[in-house]
Parts: structure tokens; C-alpha cells; sequence
């Protein structure tokens, strides 16, 4: 293997392919079906691309405090990206090159993570392993090129659980000029939560301690686009995409739209090997799902999006109820009689089995130490005294994922996409491209993973980021590069 650096090699397929990217043309715009103005309430503000190469975006994040009104008259002083909660909707092409220009203006250190973006590792965000944490007042230069159309995100890796619950996260979605799904209408979803506490102050990321850890803490309003209960306004029966990430940094949500059925047709890494229909569509924290939805209703009527209650561990389901997210308000129109759709279909060729290195990862909870603390583990050690899995460049791995605690886990790792293969025994299916998933509670799941040209040392961890910074992460390192000294790292206490 010629150790070539990967992003170089990108820039330059990039600089030689620009013109004839360019030049593709673009899916014929369909017009929309929806009055205008049908999605005010929520829609995202987009990052301004202040280069005129219509291969690269350029744009600029500040990551600083900004009061946002999350409801009519509730405001809060939440950490932000550019003063808006979510931050800025980046919208790229396949292959485009992304340059974000990132300023601190923030009192604690911060760095931006690509979730889900095949970045060399210089590019990937992590503090002490692949760049150095962005100090207040400092600059840091993201530059890299968006290999997979999909909808991804953006988020600190510095005291993950405490930065995204206060705020900091947004969408990045990445766009596929010939994927036609025959739907005009299309919404990027961004749910999310976040903790008001009475005297209209953030709530502390440690709130409950180490049972709140354990539990993983959720913010007492939930936000879809940044708003608690948005409205939109449509017509039945009009197709409308709906592609959703959450960035909540625990919560999960179940996804009911009073029975009406979803169409899934992709998720975390783009379009799924075949579409299916969904009565409910469960989203944990991380993952992304791409929808289509037909609302339907009487004329004048309204329906509403709500969140079921799901069982993720003790506290999940107790005392809690079902979430409105938001309503849909019906026009006066008739409602639009089902149109036909294109058949959503991809071919994708899995990793093979075999040959491929079997790997496992135990997450376990031992009970409590004499101080009432806890912490989770992988293969016996939390984070701070784990040593990194390794992988060789081109290597595929089997890997199985022994969730022995009674708390669901959505494990998520870092630049590489993996595809599940079965769950509790059960072959997954469709096939899917995925970066997060769940391994629910006493379950075991298996997946397989290439690690292809780009060496590095790659987090992999749980996306209920208190069970994140609880222990329960690790690295895997790929190819002949040394470790770094996160293994030296005390627990964050
Ligand atoms: Cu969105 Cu380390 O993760
Ligand atoms: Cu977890």
C-alpha cells in the first residue's frame, strides 16, 4: 500500500472531474404541490456558500451563546452554531469539496465532528487523536471532499454529552443531482431536545449524577428544527420527504403519524437496498432515516407527528408520555389522490464473510462502587483504560456487538460506513448503509466493516453520549498508525 494521503488524492480526482460534474444536468425540478409557505414554521436557515465554484462550498460556523425562543415566549441561552438552534442546514453535492471556516467564540474548547462523512482522520474532529482541541477565540479550517449523498450531521467531540445537549449540532445533507424519488416536497428534520430548568437556565449536563448517566439524560422540551410543536400547513394526500436526524444526545423517537404509513426509503448512508412500509419508525440518537409520507385527512383537519414511548432501559417508558412533535394542518383543497412513486431501489454489494476477522465487543454495567458510581465498559474496561481495537487497511472485519446491559446502545462509528447482518439471530433486511445503530438491551447484533484506504485511529462509541462519556467508547485502529494517549484520559468527573 502506497501511503497516500486519501484527502489528496480526492482533491485532485476533484480538480480533474470538476467541469464534467458540472455539467451533468440536474433532475428535472418538479413543482411543488404545497402552498407556499407550507413549511415556515420549521424551515432551517442554510449556510450562505461563499465560493463561487459551484464544486465547492465554503461557508463559516461560529460556534457561540445566542438566545433562541424555542417557544412562544420560552427562550434560553443555548450553545449555538451561528446563534441558531439547530445550527445552519450545509447543503453539498456528491463529490462537492466542503470548506468551513470555524471560529470559537465559546469559554470551553470545542472541534466540529462530520457524523456519518468518510473524512481522512485529520478532518474527523476528535481532540488529542486527530486534531487538537479549538481553544476560545481560536480558528480551525475543515476541508474536505463529501463522498456519499445522504443526510448527515454536525457536532463537537469535547464533552460531547454537555456541548450537544446545550445545542451545538445541525444538518449537513448531502445530494445526489440524478436520484429522482418523484416527491417536490422535501423537509430536512432535525429532532432534538434540550433541558430548561425553572429559572429559564440550561439544565448541568450532570444532573442526576451517575444514575442520570446510566439512564441518559434527556431535555425536558422536545424540539423538531429547533421548535417545540411547529406547524406546517398542506395539502392531503401530497408526498411529501421527510428526511430526519436526531441529534438528541439520549432520547429516542418513535415515530407515529396516527397510524398513516411511511414509506422508508433510506437512511444513515443514502438510499436502502429496497423501500418498505413502516406503520412506526423508531430513530435513535444519531441515526438518520429518509422518508416518504403521504398525510392524509380531511380538508380543513389536522394530524399530528408524534413520538410513542419506546422502551430503551428503566425510565424510558415510566412516567412518561407520548410526545406531540408537530401538526400538519390541512388546506381546503381535496385531498390529492394517491399519486405513483417511484420504485426506490439500490444496489449494494455487502462485505463478505468470508475471510472477514470476527471481532467482538461485551458492553457490560457492573453494579455500583461504594461511592454509588458507575461505568460502562467494553470488553471489561471503560474508555480511559481501553486499548484500541486494530485493523489492517482493506481489512474486513465480523464484528458482534454482546449488549449485556439493560439499557438499549446505539453504537456508532466513526468514517466508516458498516452493514448490519443480523440481530438476535435474525438476518437484517433491507440492506442498508449504516454509521449508528441500535443494539438494544441483552441483545446481541452483528455487522460487517471494510476499512478502506484511510489509516487512522477512529472512535467507536454509544450514542446516548452520557453512556459515551460514562465509558462506554473506544478506538480502532486502522492501519500501521500509532496510538494516541486517550487510554490516559481520566473519567470525566
Ligand atoms: Cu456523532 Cu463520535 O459522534
Ligand atoms: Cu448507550
Amino acid at each position: 500500500m502506497i501511503p497516500v494521503r486519501w484527502s489528496s488524492v480526492r482533491l485532485l480526482a476533484l480538480a480533474a472531474g470538476l467541469a464534467a460534474v458540472s455539467a451533468v444536468p440536474a433532475v428535472a425540478e418538479r413543482p411543488s404541490l404545497l402552498p407556499a409557505g407550507w413549511d415556515a414554521d420549521i424551515k432551517l436557515a442554510e449556510a450562505p456558500d461563499r465560493n463561487p465554484d459551484p464544486g465547492i462550498v465554503e461557508i463559516e460556523i461560529v460556534a457561540k451563546l445566542a438566545e433562541v425562543e424555542v417557544a412562544p415566549g420560552t427562550r434560553v441561552t443555548a450553545w449555538t452554531y451561528n446563534g441558531g438552534l439547530p445550527g445552519p442546514l450545509i447543503r453539498a453535492r456528491v463529490g462537492d469539496r466542503l470548506i468551513v471556516h470555524f471560529r470559537n467564540e465559546l469559554e470551553q474548547e470545542t472541534t466540529i465532528h462530520w457524523h456519518g462523512i468518510r473524512v481522512p482522520i485529520e478532518m474527523d474532529g476528535v481532540p488529542g487523536i486527530s486534531q487538537p482541541p479549538v481553544k476560545t477565540g481560536e480558528t480551525f479550517v475543515y476541508d474536505f471532499v463529501v463522498p456519499d449523498s445522504g443526510l448527515f450531521w454536525y457536532h463537537p467531540h469535547v464533552m460531547s454529552a454537555a456541548q450537544v445537549g446545550y445545542g451545538l449540532y445541525g444538518p449537513l445533507l448531502v445530494e445526489e443531482p440524478d436520484e429522482d424519488v418523484g416527491v417536490a416536497d422535501a423537509l430536512t428534520i432535525v429532532l432534538s431536545d434540550i433541558g430548561i430548568g425553572p429559572r429559564g437556565l440550561l439544565e448541568p449536563a450532570d444532573s442526576g449524577g451517575s444514575a442520570g448517566m446510566v439512564f441518559g439524560r434527556e431535555g425536558n422540551h422536545v424540539l423538531v428544527n429547533g421548535r417545540v410543536r411547529p406547524e406546517l400547513r398542506a395539502r392531503a394526500g401530497v408526498p411529501q420527504r421527510w428526511r430526519i436526524v436526531n441529534t438528541a444526545k439520549s432520547r429516542f423517537f418513535f415515530l407515529d403519524l396516527e397510524g398513516q404509513t411511511f414509506i422508508k426509503i433510506g437512511g444513515d448512508g443514502g438510499i436502502q437496498e429496497y423501500s418498505e412500509r413502516k406503520d412506526v419508525v423508531l430513530v435513535t440518537a444519531g441515526e438518520r432515516v429518509d422518508l416518504i409520507v403521504m398525510p392524509m385527512g380531511e380538508p380543513g383537519g389536522e394530524i399530528t407527528l408524534r413520538s410513542l414511548l419506546y422502551n430503551r432501559g428503566y425510565g424510558s417508558i415510566e412516567y412518561r408520555s407520548v410526545e406531540d412533535l408537530f401538526t400538519i394542518q390541512f388546506t381546503d383543497e381535496a385531498p390529492l389522490p394517491a399519486p405513483v412513486l417511484p420504485e426506490m431501489r439500490r444496489a449494494i454489494v455487502p462485505p463478505a464473510v468470508e475471510g472477514a476477522t470476527p471481532v467482538t465487543m461485551q458492553f457490560t454495567l457492573p453494579p455500583v462502587d461504594g461511592k454509588g458510581e458507575s461505568e460502562f465498559r467494553i470488553n471489561g474496561v471503560p474508555f480511559w483504560k481501553a486499548e484500541p481495537f486494530k485493523a489492517r487497511i482493506g481489512e474486513t472485519q465480523f464484528w458482534t456487538l454482546d449488549n449485556q446491559t439493560p439499557w438499549d446502545h446505539p453504537f456508532h462509528l466513526h468514517g466508516y460506513f458498516f452493514m448490519p447482518v443480523d440481530e438476535a439471530g435474525v438476518p437484517i433486511s433491507p440492506m442498508e448503509w449504516k454509521d449508528t445503530l441500535n443494539v438494544p438491551m441483552n441483545e446481541t447484533i452483528r455487522l460487517l466493516v471494510t476499512f478502506d484506504e484511510r489509516p487512522g485511529e477512529w472512535m467507536i462509541h454509544c450514542h446516548i453520549l452520557d453512556h459515551a462519556d460514562g465509558g462506554l467508547m473506544g478506538t480502532v485502529l486502522v492501519g500501521d498508525v500509532k496510538p494516541s494517549s486517550h487510554h490516559t484520559h481520566v473519567p470525566p468527573r
